[in-house]
């Protein structure tokens, strides 16, 4: 499958880049991630699997909760689990949602996916469609973000 976007742009012009290998391994393995997904209020399963800058790859699903605000998104479990095993860069994060196609990250999200950017590069951000992947720049998704830099003045 050849992923839509400007995937080659990215991989050579900034430091976020993914091969198509990897991008086809980390949606295989959100996915599978999917199917652990934890979703008795929506029915609505999302998986996760992000990839380190060091490349190695941590997944999530969506947990809910009874009490529906305490839910958590797939993108978030999968880059807390890479956090919590010292990772804190992040190359690239595929998201799928097997009842829709091409599902793109909450708002919430898409600003947890800016903080744990490369400290140069960017994150890119893997599609999950019927047609293939689609593979887009945090940047795009969160336009004139505010992240950590910004308390650094
Ligand atoms: N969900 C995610 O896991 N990630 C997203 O980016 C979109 C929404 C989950 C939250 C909730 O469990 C379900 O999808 C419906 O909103």
């Amino acid at each position: 499958m050849t992923p839509k976007g400007d995937f080659k742009t990215v991989l050579h012009d900034r430091e976020e880049g993914v091969s198509e290998e990897q991008v086809q391994l980390l949606v295989d393995a959100a996915r599978l991630a999917a199917a652990n997904a934890y979703v008795p209020y929506s029915n609505f399963p999302v998986g996760a699997a992000v990839l380190t800058i060091t490349g190695e790859v941590f997944t999530g699903c969506n947990v809910e909760n009874a009490s529906y605000p305490l839910t958590v998104c797939a993108e978030r479990v999968a880059i807390g689990t890479a956090v919590a095993a010292g990772h804190r860069r992040l190359q690239a994060i595929a998201v799928t949602a097997p009842k829709m196609n091409g599902v793109t990250p909450c708002g919430g999200c898409r600003q947890v996916i800016n903080e744990f950017r490369g400290v140069d590069a960017g994150v890119a951000v893997i599609l999950d469609g019927k047609d293939g992947p689609e593979i887009l720049k945090i940047d795009d998704l969160l336009p004139r973000s505010f992240g950590p830099s910004d308390l650094k003045q």
